[in-house]
């Protein structure tokens, strides 16, 4: 099974930081996974939240924001003293950070909450932009984002993110269209999605730290999971 750092390293490090970039960057795992957001000038930056009070010492929504207000603001000390300075990243930043690496790439598309107009194009220019096509896979809660990614480059692997258990997951799954499951681990066993995997559909399940969950998936068919624990869950993998 494979293994994902989700948001970077971010069991070890800041979530979605250079530092926890890096760390994932260092490692034999498969891929990273990380979030996207569209500041008020139209730049795509990697942050979880829809605003930045959990994770910097500023407060406020991402869209209300400029890159240069943003990048005034510590995105490590609220995890540890240890990366005081630590920046938002843009998108270009992470991407040029893993050109030179091995690594899957999934861009995950934080529209679910707010519509972020033209964020799916412009993520798709940066990849083009950095010769990435065929190393990424875009993911949303918003289907209606990776159907439009779809649309615009069919060449793009993109994946249905969900946290419910889906009745039909494969005519879903065909309806969008889309080419992977990224889906809430515990659902990934429930018989519902036996079709999914009978049909070689990549389901990738996040977010598993433990190694008896990470065993169990496996058996199930799970061909990925996206851990905070990526060293960890990688050497458990591999013994
Ligand atoms: O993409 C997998 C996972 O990151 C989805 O949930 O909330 O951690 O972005 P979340
Ligand atoms: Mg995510």
């Amino acid at each position: 099974m494979l293994v994902y750092a989700h948001r970077g390293a971010s069991g070890t490090f800041p979530e979605n930081t250079i530092a926890a970039f890096k760390e994932a960057a260092r490692l034999p795992v498969h891929g990273v996974e990380f979030d996207v957001h569209l500041t008020k000038d139209g730049e795509l930056v990697v942050i979880h939240d829809e605003t930045i009070d959990r994770t910097s010492n500023g407060s406020g929504y991402v869209k209300d924001l400029t890159l240069a207000q943003l990048k005034e603001y510590d995105f490590g000390s609220w995890f540890s003293p240890d990366f005081a300075g630590e920046k938002i990243p843009t998108l270009e930043e992470v991407l040029h950070l893993f050109q030179s690496t091995h690594h899957h790439i999934n861009i995950e598309l934080k529209s679910d909450i707010f519509p972020y107009e033209g964020m799916t194009e412009k993520v798709l220019e940066l990849i083009k932009a950095h010769n990435l096509e065929s190393r990424v896979v875009l993911s949303s809660f918003d289907h209606s984002a990776i159907q439009e990614a779809k649309r615009i480059a069919p060449y793009i692997e993109t994946g249905v993110l969900t946290m419910e258990v889906l009745v039909q997951p494969l005519e879903y799954l065909k309806n969008i269209p889309a080419d992977a499951y990224h889906l809430l681990f515990p659902t990934a066993i429930r018989p519902s999605y036996r079709e999914v995997y009978e049909a070689g559909i990549p389901v990738r399940a996040y977010t598993v730290n433990e190694e008896n969950y990470a065993s169990l998936l496996q058996q199930a068919g799970v061909q990925a999971i996206f851990t905070d624990y990526p060293e960890r869950l990688y050497a458990f993998l591999k013994a």
